[in-house]
């Protein structure tokens, strides 16, 4: 059923400059096979690792390379090159020709050919993992998302410059399936969520994350086992879905996330105050371990055992930063998140803090020393809505936050809201 999706379909591959483009070659090669006609596009880099004569045996027609080929021009010029495909697919698209098409640049055949398509254009983007998370390319991605291109890939793994990271070219299979979702989405109109353009483009989503610490004195604290992983990871995944992410952290250890703004603070105090900062915000995710108590009176100096230490810390709770926005009646965000960290009746304990706290949702998890979740690299949380548990497997912190960022992403598609009003106005 499939394959029948790219039977007598006309594909353009532009083949950029990147190790990956032998994977092209590949690529024309599965195509074919499934019934399409490929036509190709080198670029002057792309050449460097791939040869005319390879990509025209495999093509059986003339490889497009220049922008200014009389010949070309006058059999095919190179408006009707982009015109006359069903799909424009770039493999692979480099750091270079993902910054041109974000920017309208049309300096040779390749990003003329962007420009002027009417079609559908895929990419498959392959770089150095460093070049990947730029901020410069995460910002193109986002723009060039918005503007309608589909991605695939790319892969994480070991790169051929040595690193490790995200960057690597989706397999040729996997580009094929893509390919064939693109076709088959095109008769049902429903774009399959591996392609969706990012789907939180548009969206500001707030996250706080970390412990907090409680000063007692200059030189010591009151503070919790919070690594802040799961909230970074919940950041990180709600970028890379195009959201504008703001987060608020606690002290811990961890780099920036791509792409995130990230707002450093200490205190619960001043997490709430920069929490309410950022305010309107469309989603807001608790995730901070907020020490619950802070020292009623903290001691300008360093307490001396020889004065006399206090036997006893007078303590005063501290402000509640998710009951707080969940409460708020002018800015309070269309969805807010909050996390319940359990160590005994996980779910029930969860749903009580729901109702208790008021927020839309709440991700609970049990946080016992065995578990291994507080500071460990899984968690396997229960996501608890008005009327639903959905109980996840163990998953890896960064799966945890993609699925969560899904959910959202789902929650605001315009197929539940169209479901959520129909709802709405049965109940009325
Ligand atoms: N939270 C918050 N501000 C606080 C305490 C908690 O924003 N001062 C948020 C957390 O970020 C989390 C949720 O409230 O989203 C639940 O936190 P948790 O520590 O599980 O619950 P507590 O409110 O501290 O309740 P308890 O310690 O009694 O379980």
């Amino acid at each position: 059923m499939a394959f029948q999706a790219l039977l007598g379909k006309r594909v353009l591959l532009v083949i950029g400059g990147g190790i990956a483009a032998y994977k092209a070659l590949e690529l024309i090669r599965l195509l074919q096979k499934a019934g399409a006609k490929v036509r190709a596009i080198l670029t002057q880099a792309g050449a460097q690792f791939v040869t005319p004569l390879s990509v025209s045996s495999l093509t059986q027609d003339q490889v497009y390379r220049d922008l200014f080929d009389l010949t070309s021009e006058a059999e095919m010029g190179h408006i009707q090159l982009s015109r006359d495909a069903d799909l424009v697919v770039v493999a692979p698209a480099t750091a270079d020709l993902m910054a041109k098409a974000t920017h309208g640049l049309a300096n040779d055949l390749a990003s003329t050919t962007l420009l002027a398509t009417d079609k559908r254009v895929l990419m498959a983007p392959a770089m150095n993992v460093r070049m990947w998370e730029h901020a410069t390319t995460q910002r193109n991605l986002k723009q060039l998302s918005k503007d309608g291109v589909l991605f695939v890939g790319p892969d994480a793994g070991d790169m051929a410059c040595g690193e490790y990271g995200p960057g690597r070219m989706a397999e040729p299979a996997a580009i094929l399936a893509a390919i064939e979702d693109c076709f088959a989405s095109e008769s049902s109109g429903v774009l399959p969520a591996s392609l969706a353009p990012q789907p939180l483009a548009g969206r500001k989503i707030l996250i706080t994350a970390g412990p907090t610490h409680e000063p007692i004195d200059p030189v010591r604290y009151i503070a919790n086992r919070s690594s802040g992983k799961q909230g970074y990871a919940i950041a990180a995944a709600m970028s890379e879905l195009g959201a504008e992410t703001v987060l608020i952290s606690g002290p811990v250890q961890l780099p920036n996330p791509v792409g995130v703004k990230v707002v450093r603070v200490e205190t619960a105090e001043e997490m709430l105050k920069a929490t309410q900062k950022q305010l309107p915000v469309d989603v807001a995710i608790c995730a901070a371990a907020v020490a619950d108590w802070k020292v009623d009176r903290q001691s300008d100096q360093k307490l001396k055992k020889s004065k006399g230490a206090p036997t006893q810390l007078s303590l005063t709770e501290n402000p509640d930063i998710l009951k707080t926005i969940s409460h708020m009646k002018k800015k309070r965000p269309k969805l807010v998140i909050g996390f319940a960290a359990e160590t005994e009746d996980v779910v029930k304990h969860a749903q009580e803090k729901r109702a208790r706290k008021k927020c839309d949702w709440i991700v609970a998890n049990d946080v016992s020393p065995g578990t291994g979740i507080m500071g460990g690299d899984h968690n396997t949380v229960h996501v608890i809505t008005e009327d639903n548990v959905d109980d996840w497997p163990s998953l890896s912190k960064e799966k945890v936050a993609k699925k969560l960022g899904e959910k959202i992403a789902a929650h605001f598609a315009p197929s539940s809201k169209a479901k959520k009003d129909r709802v709405e106005s049965v109940r009325v």
